[in-house]
């Protein structure tokens, strides 16, 4: 018998993907993540809505081990990356920020692409954790020193990813007080 999904089925798979997502802090050092899923994730990432579609972003794909090592030592909130797959710095990129008041709205962007990051890292079985550099100005300087970026690119956040070693229940964070309704 043909097994069809049917379209609300689909739509509670992916609602279940966002819904079951959680920060990870363990990995598997053992295990390496495939480069095909890094492409996967990253083009989630690309998939998000920018600002006046300017795309101000930059991805730094790190695997190299001894690199991962020094991210862990040098980001006291990061330490995780040591045992990471890998890690992805996502950076804004000033050659691509707007003019005036929107100037800002890099920061919106490129946290539209870390949470996609997060949610198509999930949806392949993997686990990940949005690590904050910006606005801290010691982590950001750490991060152009150990990744040589260039100066265009702001480092925004560090995304280590890899395998869990144990998965945990999401937090429940749903909460009927923070919502207000104009009806
Ligand atoms: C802007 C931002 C900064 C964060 N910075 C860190 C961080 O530096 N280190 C870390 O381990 N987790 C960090 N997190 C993850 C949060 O701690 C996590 O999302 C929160 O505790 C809720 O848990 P959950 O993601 O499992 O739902 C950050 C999340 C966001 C959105």
């Amino acid at each position: 018998m043909e097994n069809k999904i049917t379209d609300k089925e689909k739509a509670q798979i992916i609602i279940n993907n966002i819904l079951t997502r959680t920060s990870d802090r363990m990995f598997d050092p053992s295990k390496e993540v495939d480069p095909d899923d890094i492409q996967t994730i990253l083009q989630a990432a690309m998939a998000a809505p920018t600002g006046v579609n300017r795309q101000p972003w930059q991805f730094v794909v790190v695997t190299n081990r001894d690199l991962l090592k020094q991210l862990a030592e040098a980001l006291p909130y990061c330490r995780m990356a040591n045992e990471a797959g890998a890690a992805i710095v996502v950076c804004g990129d000033k050659s691509r920020f707007l003019e005036g008041e929107d100037a800002e709205l890099w920061v919106q962007d490129v946290s539209a692409a870390s949470e996609n990051i997060l949610l198509a890292a999930h949806a392949l079985g993997l686990g990940s954790v949005w690590t904050a550099l910006y606005p801290h100005q010691d982590r950001i300087t750490s991060v152009y020193g150990i990744l040589q970026i260039p100066a265009d690119f702001v480092p925004f956040n560090v995304i280590p990813i890899g395998y869990v070693k144990t998965a945990h229940t999401p937090i429940d964070k749903w909460n009927p007080a923070a919502i207000t309704y104009r009806s």
